[in-house]
């Protein structure tokens, strides 16, 4: 068998996620899938140079020149559909989409998520808010969450999680950057190629 599916990467900043899942199809880690396109909602985020460098196509959709989430997401869909991207992977994406384009998508866009779902999850937990949450909570223990992405904010199907241990005067920052380096950077491209395995067997 040697289909694989095409994915597109949506991203809005630094692009250590996308880094991840572009080294992953570099060691072989990501074998099922083959990133095809990087789109970005942010102009000049690193994210585009990361694909620029891995010689993926990068393309810049500024939320704030649509009119509106429908001209956004209508001019996300034409790159994915020019490109024949069949998964989409929301590494860092900033903007929540609408029940309109994700029906169209149904299993087939994953999100990573800086946090354990149902934990500190849904509209406005992004970024360092997520953190800063969870440890004015006190919790011992966060992690990172890769899911389906539906119409309900951080809401979709869980496909992989990992815990990560929360220490001592641990700020929002060293939170952050713990859980990406021992948990985002390891399942996201994990869930990525399971996802891939299971579109090409007809799993999902
Ligand atoms: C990550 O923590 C991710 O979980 C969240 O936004 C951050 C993006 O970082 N959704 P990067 O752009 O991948 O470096």
């Amino acid at each position: 068998m040697n289909r694989i599916v095409r994915i597109a990467v949506l991203v809005s900043g630094g692009g250590t996620n996308l880094q991840a899942l572009i080294d992953a199809e570099k060691s072989g880690i990501i074998s099922s899938g083959k990133i095809v396109c990087v789109i970005s909602s942010k102009p000049g985020a690193y994210a585009l140079t990361r694909a620029e460098n891995a010689g993926i196509d990068a393309y810049t959709v500024s939320k704030k020149e649509c009119k509106d989430q429908a001209e956004f997401e209508d001019k996300i869909e034409r790159i994915i559909r020019k490109n024949g991207a069949e998964l989409i992977i929301l590494a860092g994406f900033m903007s929540i989409l609408s029940e309109n384009f994700t029906k169209k998508h149904e299993k087939r866009i994953i999100n990573v998520h800086p946090a354990l779902i149902p934990s500190f999850c849904g509209a406005g937990f992004y970024g360092l808010h997520v953190h800063e949450a969870a440890l004015a909570y006190g919790v011992k223990v966060s992690g990172a969450t890769v899911h389906f992405v539906n119409e309900v904010p951080d809401g979709g199907q869980i496909i992989m999680q990992k815990a990560v241990r929360v220490h001592e005067g641990d700020t929002p920052e060293k939170l952050q950057k713990r859980i990406m380096k021992q948990a985002e950077w390891k399942i996201l491209p994990a869930s990525a190629e399971l996802v891939c395995k299971k579109i090409l067997t007809g799993e999902v």
